[in-house]
């Protein structure tokens, strides 16, 4: 695996932990790490020893979100074609490579989150913060609507009324209320944060790969399409998920549950056989 300036990424064990490593910045996303981080998506799309990635922050921070210097005001002096890469660059693995990632996802909230770190923070699948995590829709404090994905995002995951309470205020919240809201699946004190994540990594990596890549997409894009266009999209997924599952995935959960009566699959997953 290749090594970037502002991002680490280690492998260990099917889980890869990519950290954005810009402590001394408090992993504020400048148009480095944004290139870089496209790259490491890609690298880890094709590296059958990850299964699952995980998203976290070097240091004290998750990230601060957008480099006010680097991505703002740098960019601001560039042409308009370098202001639109740039973006562009940025929508790219925040949003799009994210929210469809082809591997189970889950950001890592280890500490302070503030405005455009929310768009990698709800694309990932799964989200798990510390307690003591701190996150903040910041934009208002410092004179901009959230921009880019921000608000698509945030509302899309906690909804109208909540979204707009912390969009308009600016106000901060912890990893708890986080939790409250929706924005993360739970929160943990920071020092047994690695090792739950961890847990739940490996909970996924149980599962079949193929299965678990239809089940995640198409949860989420029939989310925007009408009842019977999904109801036609989903029918199709589950058949796509047939074709390419080599394992049979159908086939040894129906028959250990009907034939040889071995699980309840309410309860517990098929034995995972070739
Ligand atoms: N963009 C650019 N630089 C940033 C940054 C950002 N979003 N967030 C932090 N930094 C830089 C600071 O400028 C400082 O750089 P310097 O050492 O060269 O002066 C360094 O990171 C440390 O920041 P500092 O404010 O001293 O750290 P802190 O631990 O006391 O506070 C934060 C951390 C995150 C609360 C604070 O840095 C902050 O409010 N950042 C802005 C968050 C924000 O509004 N983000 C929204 C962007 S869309």
């Amino acid at each position: 695996m290749s090594t970037w300036e502002t991002v680490r990424v280690e492998v260990d064990e099917g889980i890869a932990w990519v950290e954005l490593n810009r402590p001394e910045k408090r992993n504020a996303m400048n148009p480095t790490l944004n290139r870089e981080m496209i790259d490491v998506l890609f690298a880890l799309d094709e590296d059958d020893s990850c299964g699952v990635v995980v998203l976290t922050g070097a240091g004290e921070a998750f990230s601060a979100g957008m480099d006010l210097k680097e991505y703002f005001r740098e960019v601001d002096e560039q042409p308009e074609h370098v202001q639109r890469r740039v973006r562009r660059d940025a929508n790219y693995w925040q949003w799009r490579l994210l929210r469809t990632y082809a591997k189970p996802t889950i950001a890592m909230v280890n500490g302070w989150c503030f405005g455009g770190a929310f768009t990698p923070l709800c694309a990932c699948d799964l989200a798990v913060a510390a307690d003591e995590a701190t996150f903040g829709l910041s934009e208002i404090n410092w004179g901009i609507p959230p921009g880019s994905l921000v608000s698509r995002g945030l509302a899309e995951t906690v909804g109208l009324r909540t979204g707009l309470l912390y969009v308009m205020t600016g106000r901060t919240f912890d990893g708890r209320k986080a939790t409250e809201m929706g924005l993360v699946n739970w929160s943990v004190p920071r020092a047994r944060l690695r090792g739950e994540v961890e847990s739940r990594a490996r909970e996924l990596l149980e599962k079949n790969p193929v299965v678990l890549r239809a089940a995640k997409l198409g949860y989420k894009h029939a989310q925007t399409m009408s009842w019977d266009t999904a109801e036609d999209y989903l029918y199709a997924k589950l058949e796509q998920s047939q074709f390419l599952d080599e394992e049979r995935g159908r086939e040894q959960g129906l028959s250990q549950f009907l034939d040889e009566k071995s699980i309840r699959p309410g309860l517990q997953g098929y034995r995972r056989k070739g």
